[in-house]
């Protein structure tokens, strides 16, 4: 990467400092403030980070301007396109796509990793039967840390190696099992002769009176949810697992903590929340008074599904998975179709309107998700662990990632304190 620099200069002293400049490979450069405080004694200042770049990273790649999204430097409409979720898994992991052989030996391993400790499974037992899934996710996820003693040395590369396969080996068995919980029936173990998504299915919705045999095209729809939600860059519920496990805390800890991030509704709860707000709206005619509660800064309702971060122009994701519930909804003898109506309808009204217009807000990547997993019969409860079962390989590539770059080390930002100067106790002499 060339080096070049930038100089800062602080007009109270008249004290310059000249900051290297880091390049990546496209994107973005960043200045390298690290002797900013050293030479000129000051923090930089950036609440929520929307300037910072916290690491160097090879793994996703996002234009928001121009709506790109690559992993690992493929565009994720040609992935979506002619890859499978595990095939995304190994590119994310290992950097490239597998050949044939190494595509099966992962696939092998991976298999061999789905069934949980049956100690584990009884930990699902202390839970209220109606807990929401999501918070079963977290903790028995970061349970799993208190069960795979052999695969926690994170200094250990092979360890590091073991501990992603059994998260991502696991996720689907742990999912289906915190839905199972939640409605009272009994627990389906995986089965060795199935795909990674046909597995996951089978147990959500089989029965010990009944077996079930996922629709094909459920299975397609699903499996490019996954590919779809499988990484992006430093989010924040990457950027927690990345914070949590700086420490040195171990994968699965560090995952539950990802969790934990990945379920608040400015994040992955939003596709749960895109739902809840289309029935809420119920029939299109109401949009406008969602519309202008949307825009009323005195009414906490957002557009939810709509906005990001770093997307200023459309979210690729939500590109493919609109033209996935044209596709699906067609195909299924579904109720929902209602449901696209009233979101094709709010997207077209918003992005007419001067509000959304200027501060470039468009649907992302959870607007229209909700409408396929409702549509294939996952439950609304479950839509934040569908996302969480997908991006548990990214957060995981990135760890990996985190643990051999030698720049990195324990992550601990600084404050601008506005608290009280130093006073005395009232009791004090
Ligand atoms: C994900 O980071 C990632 O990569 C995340 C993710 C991933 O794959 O990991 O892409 C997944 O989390 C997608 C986002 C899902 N969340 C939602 O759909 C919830 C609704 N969206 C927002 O709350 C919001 O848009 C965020 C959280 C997504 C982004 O928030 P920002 O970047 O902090 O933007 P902001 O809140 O500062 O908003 C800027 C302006 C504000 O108005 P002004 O103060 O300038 O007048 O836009 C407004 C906001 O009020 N605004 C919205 C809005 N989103 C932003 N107004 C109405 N409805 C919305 N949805």
């Amino acid at each position: 990467m060339a080096e070049d620099k930038v100089t800062i200069t602080d007009k109270k002293t008249g004290k310059t400092v000249e900051a290297p400049v880091v390049h990546g490979t496209m994107g973005p450069a960043g200045i390298d403030i690290r002797n900013l405080q050293k030479e000129l004694g000051y923090f930089t200042y950036d609440p929520a980070f929307m300037a910072t770049a916290s690491c160097k990273s090879a793994i996703t790649y996002i234009d928001g301007d121009a709506g790109i999204l690559l992993y690992r430097g493929y565009p994720i409409e040609q992935l979506a396109k002619h890859s499978s979720y595990l095939e995304v898994c190994y590119l994310l992991l290992y950097g490239e796509l597998p050949t044939p052989k190494e595509m099966e030996e992962f696939q092998s391993i991976i298999i061999d990793h789905t069934m949980v400790h049956e100690g584990l499974r009884r930990f699902y037992s202390g839970f209220r039967h109606d807990a929401h899934p999501m918070a079963i996710m977290v903790g028995v996820v970061g349970a799993l840390s208190a069960f795979y003693h052999d695969s926690t040395d994170i200094t250990d590369p092979r360890h590091r190696e073991i501990s992603a396969h059994r998260l991502i080996a696991k996720m689907p068995s742990i999912a289906a099992d915190s839905y199972k919980y939640s409605i009272g029936q009994p627990f389906v173990y995986p089965r060795n002769d199935l795909g990674f998504v046909e597995n996951f299915m089978r147990m959500m919705f089989a029965v010990p009176t009944n077996e079930f045999k996922a629709h094909p095209k459920s299975v397609k729809a699903l499996e490019l949810i996954l590919i779809l939600h499988a990484d992006h860059e430093q989010n924040a519920s990457t950027s927690t697992v990345r914070l949590a496990s700086s420490s040195g805390a171990n994968p699965f800890a560090s995952v539950a903590a990802g969790i934990a991030s990945l379920w608040g509704p400015a994040h992955g709860g939003a596709n749960e929340a895109v739902i809840r707000m289309l029935e809420e709206i119920k029939d299109p005619k109401e949009i406008a008074k969602f519309i202008k509660r949307a825009k009323d800064k005195h009414d906490p309702f957002r557009l939810m599904g709509f906005g990001h971060r770093i997307y200023k122009s459309h979210d690729p994701r939500a590109v493919i998975i609109r033209q996935m519930c044209y596709d699906l909804l067609k195909e299924l003898d579904t109720e929902d179709a209602p449901l696209f109506e009233t979101a094709l309808e709010l997207e077209k009204v918003a992005l007419a309107d001067d509000y959304f217009i200027e501060r470039q807000l468009y649907p992302n990547v959870d607007y229209y998700s909700g409408i396929i997993l409702k549509a294939i019969g996952i439950p609304l409860n479950m839509f934040t662990v569908i996302f969480t079962m997908a991006r548990t390989v990214g957060w995981i590539a990135q760890w990996m990632e985190m643990m051999e770059d030698e720049e990195q080390r324990i992550g601990r930002p600084r404050q601008i304190y506005t608290g009280h100067p130093r006073r005395n106790h009232p009791s004090e002499k």
